[in-house]
């Protein structure tokens, strides 16, 4: 082994990146604290974690969201707020708590979530938007009964019914339009959702007529907007942000008390470690772009609902390898982890960072697709990727799971979902058991006696 080749490998690339620890620019928690050492996730070494709980494994530092969360509260600490964490990015108890417990709110886009959220605190419904464009009367009941802070409603239907279930119930909700402004994101097509042709959202130029449809039994005082997911530039949040002030000041003209703008989320990562990212800069860019829109109108509330900036990279999915194969001229490393408990690069031919646990000496590389078991070709984490060299038995980490990971995962090929760890510091915590055949098969019947 040259040592100039290891300087430049990717691994060292990543320990380096990671001597950054402790700084608000942190990326990743995941590091190997020394050359001997297995990779840790803070204080713990996540071999111990695969012998403790088994694999396919979530892994999540609570430190890490708790300082991603900071970061928000820093950059927006000028205007009056509130970080409604997004909770499909990961609706584990475990991780709505940590949101709990540091004054978070939510951003909800089902009964289910709203069910999640009351259940790590009965008292957070004050702190819940409600977004989603199919709402049912059963959904709505629930939110009207727990008094959440506001409903964002997606269409003149659902405003129909909202206004009906508030009659009904005797309440008067607080409600914004989730406006479409018509902005382009780059981002995947599948989570791109602010243009005319997306089915979320009302068009920006029909909401004055529908605000004034709202009826007495709707307190109309919010505009909200999300124009997608994985956005990396500010640009596209500052150009939506400045079109909802301007209705804002025009629905105000019309006498309505509008003091919220729901900014909504989708701010992106970095998920290639080798790319430079500093998380840090990116809220406070993405501050600059809201803050002067919201400003410019006064009397404002933003509320700002991030999932994946908040979770996404304190998670890792921690899996075995169960066989290496090679099929022709390609070789595949099938691990115990498969696209049911990480969907994303299947579905989004999203990229995450695969390394190995054990550590290396050695600069040696080998070129895989990392697989996993299920009967799809699709079932993939990663194609022709430079890897060390990896055997059967050992533990390889995906990095940047923590959003969209568990809350996508499924029973596809009965098999039972992952367990979850949490980490704080060098203590970690169940949060998720593994499921097991019973659980599966808990709903089911064997229809008898047709
Ligand atoms: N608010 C609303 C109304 C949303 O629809 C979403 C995400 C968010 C907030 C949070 O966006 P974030 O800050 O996490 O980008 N499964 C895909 C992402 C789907 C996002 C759906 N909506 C993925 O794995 O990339």
């Amino acid at each position: 082994m040259r040592h100039g080749d290891f300087a430049r490998s990717r691994e060292a690339r990543y320990s380096q990146e990671n001597a950054l620890r402790g700084s608000a620019i942190l990326t990743r928690p995941y590091i190997h604290p020394d050359a001997k050492s297995a990779l840790h996730c803070d204080g713990v070494s996540l071999e111990a974690l695969a012998r403790r709980f088994g694999t396919p494994l979530y892994v999540y530092s609570a430190g890490h969201i708790a300082e991603r969360l900071g970061l928000f509260e820093r950059a927006f600490s000028g205007i009056p707020h509130v970080v409604c964490y997004a909770v499909k990015a990961n609706s584990s108890l475990g991780i709505l708590r940590l949101f709990a417990q540091r004054g978070a709110g939510f951003d909800i886009v089902s009964g289910g979530e709203l069910e999640r959220v009351l259940t790590v605190d009965r008292h957070a419904a004050e702190r819940v938007v409600f977004s989603g464009i199919g709402k049912t009367a059963a959904e709505m009941d629930l939110a009207l009964r727990s008094g959440i802070l506001l409903f964002n409603v997606e269409g003149e239907g659902e405003l129909e019914l909202l206004s009906e279930r508030a009659a009904k119930l005797r309440r008067r909700p607080r409600m914004a339009l989730r406006v479409n402004p018509d902005v382009f994101a780059e981002t995947h097509p599948y989570i791109s959702t602010g243009m005319r042709e997306h089915k979320f959202g009302i068009d920006i130029r029909r909401a004055r007529a529908l605000y004034k449809k709202a009826g007495k039994h709707l307190e109309p005082c919010g505009v909200s907007v999300h124009i997608g997911s994985q956005i990396r530039a500010a640009d596209p949040f500052g150009a939506a942000a400045q079109r909802v002030a301007k209705l804002i000041a025009e629905l105000r003209k019309d006498g309505h008390a509008i003091r919220y703008m729901d900014a909504g989320g989708g701010l992106g990562i970095e998920y290639h470690a080798e790319r430079p990212f500093d998380a840090e800069a990116k809220v406070r860019e993405y501050a600059a772009a809201l803050m002067p829109a919201a400003e410019s109108v006064g009397g404002i509330t933003l509320l700002l609902e991030p999932g994946r900036f908040l979770v996404a990279q304190a998670g890792a999915l921690l899996a075995r390898v169960l066989y290496v194969k090679k099929n022709g001229a390609k070789t595949f490393v099938i691990t115990d982890a498969a696209m049911n408990d990480l969907i994303r690069p299947a579905l989004y031919q999203a990229y995450h960072e695969i390394v190995a646990v054990a550590p290396r000496r050695s600069s040696r590389k080998m070129v895989a697709d990392v697989v996993g078991p299920v009967c799809e070709t699709g079932d993939f984490f990663a194609r022709d990727r430079e890897l060390p060299p990896l055997k059967p038995g050992e533990l390889v980490a995906i990095l940047d799971a923590g959003a969209y990971g568990m809350s996508l995962a499924s029973n596809y090929n009965s098999r039972p979902r992952a367990a979850e760890v949490l980490v704080e510091g060098r203590r970690a915590r169940l949060i998720r058991r593994r499921e097991n055949v019973d659980d599966m098969l808990a709903t089911e019947r064997l229809a008898t006696g047709l």
